[in-house]
């Protein structure tokens, strides 16, 4: 009789030692977050501020969740509710390098992040662009800076072509977008990839250092109704933020998916940066379907190794397999209780 569990059809590649540096207490990790805030994007940027072992630099923001308007008044305020409005943010990419311009405010709201009003922050977006912003600081760091885009690429694929000569500044980029399986917003693409699939393949194909924190360890990074109440019972401002982006977050997605639960997305990325052993990541050669078909927007990932030689190709990317839920959720909980 034959075995009624079906064989898998793809090859899982093997986990391998992480590539993504790590900061420490004693040598902050100097990093820039793109990002289009976003439900996950503001407890990402929220878990950045906090961690001791993160240098923020800088967030800039682009066009993805929301109208790129809104994503950077979101940063701005953000910013100034978890205390570090000297953080420098600018503006970037409205929408993607081609084509229509995709939202996920059926998920995000209109706004970005959901029913929540910040308060103003007294500080504006830089003048200069988010492209401007991020060149700037990758010439005067005294260190190659790493870069967390947590949005669709728009904006990193218009600095590589604008800047290729800063290229050698980058020291990583450890982004949040792709799947190996299944997408999100089509059954092929996830969201990132596919708000800007043109961007998405200049980024994989650039050669730089890779992480990718795509939907097969980021759908595992939940949070569910107790975490909203552990952030709510901080007592903080920071925290009972959170815990209303939290509770319109499990409603939305628990419309989409069946069950009051939200994929934070984003903090994936970020805690990898401040957190050695927290995601287990397998070495893919990663290439981004640009056609016009119902894959648009796909990141087919190879992780045979040999398959990937045969090709001419490279293992160009690691890819984020494993994450610990429980462990995540307390370092968010815990990083909400260290700011204001
Ligand atoms: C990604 O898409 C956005 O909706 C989230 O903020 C996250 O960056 C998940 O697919
Ligand atoms: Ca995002």
């Amino acid at each position: 009789m034959a075995d009624a569990v079906a064989t898998p059809t793809f090859y899982p590649a093997p986990a391998v030692t992480r590539t993504a540096p790590v900061g420490t207490v004693e040598h902050p990790l100097p990093l820039i977050i793109d990002s289009d805030p976003g439900l996950d994007d503001a407890l990402a940027i929220g878990l950045a501020v906090a961690r001791p072992e993160i240098n923020l630099l800088a967030v800039t923001t682009v066009g993805g969740n929301a109208d790129v308007r809104h994503c950077t008044t979101n940063a701005l305020r953000l910013l100034n509710v978890y205390g570090a409005r000297d953080v420098p943010v600018a503006e970037g990419s409205a929408g993607a390098l081609f084509g229509s311009v995709v939202r996920a405010t059926e998920i995000h709201g209109e706004a970005g992040i959901g029913n929540t009003v910040l308060p103003e922050s007294p500080v504006a977006a830089r003048a200069e662009g988010a492209v401007d912003l991020i060149a700037g600081i990758l010439r005067k760091h005294p260190e190659p800076v790493v870069i967390a885009p947590i949005g669709p690429l728009t904006n990193i694929a218009l600095l590589l072509r604008l800047h290729p000569e800063l290229a050698s500044r980058i020291a990583h980029i450890c982004l949040m977008g792709g799947s190996i399986g299944d997408g999100n917003t089509t059954v092929s693409a996830e969201f990132n990839v596919y708000a800007d699939p043109e961007a998405a393949a200049i980024v994989f194909e650039s050669g730089l250092p890779i992480t990718m924190m795509g939907l097969d360890v980021t759908h595992q990074a939940t949070l569910h109704p107790p975490a909203g109440a552990r952030l709510r019972e901080l007592g903080t401002r920071s925290g009972s933020v959170a815990a209303e982006l939290v509770a319109y977050a499990l409603e939305r997605e628990g419309q989409w998916y069946g069950t009051p639960r939200m994929a934070v997305h984003d903090a994936v990325a970020i805690a990898h940066l401040a957190i050695a052993d927290l995601v287990a990541v397998a070495a893919y050669d990663v290439q981004v379907d640009t056609g016009s078909g119902p894959a648009r927007g796909r990141t087919v990932c190879d992780g045979l190794a040999r398959r990937v030689e045969r090709k001419g190709r490279t293992l160009n990317a690691q890819v984020g397999i494993r994450i610990d839920r429980e462990r995540f959720e307390d370092i968010l909980v815990d990083a909400y209780r260290r700011l204001p």
